[in-house]
């Protein structure tokens, strides 16, 4: 679904990505793993169209079409949402307000639409908050806010980078859950992950950056039973 080619991208001077190659498959969980600064959301920037970074060189194909050079709205346009890193709200909107407002777009043939009562029905827990205001809300809330924004526009391909940092273990547990759940209705999903325990309990296939390049590629199952890759690439 998504084929990520040789891509380059550099914020002024600071080269950060140096030739990644990435396969998304549809209808699966595909990790990003690696350590602190390796690039993670600088790849998914990159996807997004969003600056900085600058992507110098290389391809992304979302199915036939060529994403470098588009602008964010576009790729959104295109079925790709995103769940950014440190979850980005309006503090003084309320959660329903956020739903309201966020682009639309026509669900895939055969997937039904979201909505805000399927919201609800995917995190209860913010359906009881639904007048609650951005700056009211936990950090655990505020995350589930911001995957059900992106779901809102009936994405194809869901990127989330991060989405249990900093959050509570019963609210990861949520986030976790729901994750399951987009994974069982056949959402495709590029998940990027520190937590490594999260990560492995959710994904298919594991990809880890390093400075930069990819170096690591493989199931998930075969990266749990590689504690040499573990400890040399995500210091576990
Ligand atoms: N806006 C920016 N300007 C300059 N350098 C940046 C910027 N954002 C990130 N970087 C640098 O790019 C590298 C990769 O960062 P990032 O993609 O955020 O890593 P990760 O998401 O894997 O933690 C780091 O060295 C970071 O300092
Ligand atoms: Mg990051």
């Amino acid at each position: 679904m998504l084929e990520i080619v040789n891509l380059h991208s550099n914020y002024g001077e600071a080269i950060v990505l140096r030739g990644v190659n990435l396969s998304v498959p549809a209808g699966r969980v595909t990790g990003l793993l690696g350590r602190n600064g390796m690039g993670k959301t600088t790849l998914i920037r990159s996807i997004m169209g969003l600056t900085p970074p600058t992507v110098v060189k290389g391809s992304v194909k979302f199915g036939t079409t060529e994403l470098v050079g588009r602008e964010p709205d576009q790729v959104a346009g295109l079925g790709i949402g995103l769940v950014p890193q440190g979850r980005r709200l309006f503090p003084s909107l309320t959660v329903v307000e956020h739903l309201e407002i966020c682009p639309r777009r026509d669900a895939p043939a055969g997937r039904s639409a979201w909505t805000i009562d399927r919201a609800f029905e995917l995190f209860p827990r913010l359906g009881e908050r639904r007048k609650h205001r951005g700056n009211q809300l936990s950090g655990g809330e505020r995350q589930m806010l911001a995957i059900v924004r992106a779901l809102m526009s009936n994405p194809d391909l869901l990127l989330m980078d991060e989405p249990t940092e900093g959050l509570a273990p019963v609210m990861v547990q949520h986030v976790e859950n729901a994750v399951r759940i987009l994974r069982d209705e056949g959402l495709t999903v590029l998940l990027v992950e520190q937590n490594l325990r999260s990560a492995l309990s959710l994904i298919d296939s594991a990809n880890i950056l390093e400075t930069g390049v990819l170096v690591y590629s493989g199931t998930a199952q075969d990266l749990k039973n590689s504690p040499d890759i573990l400890q040399r690439h995500l210091g576990v």
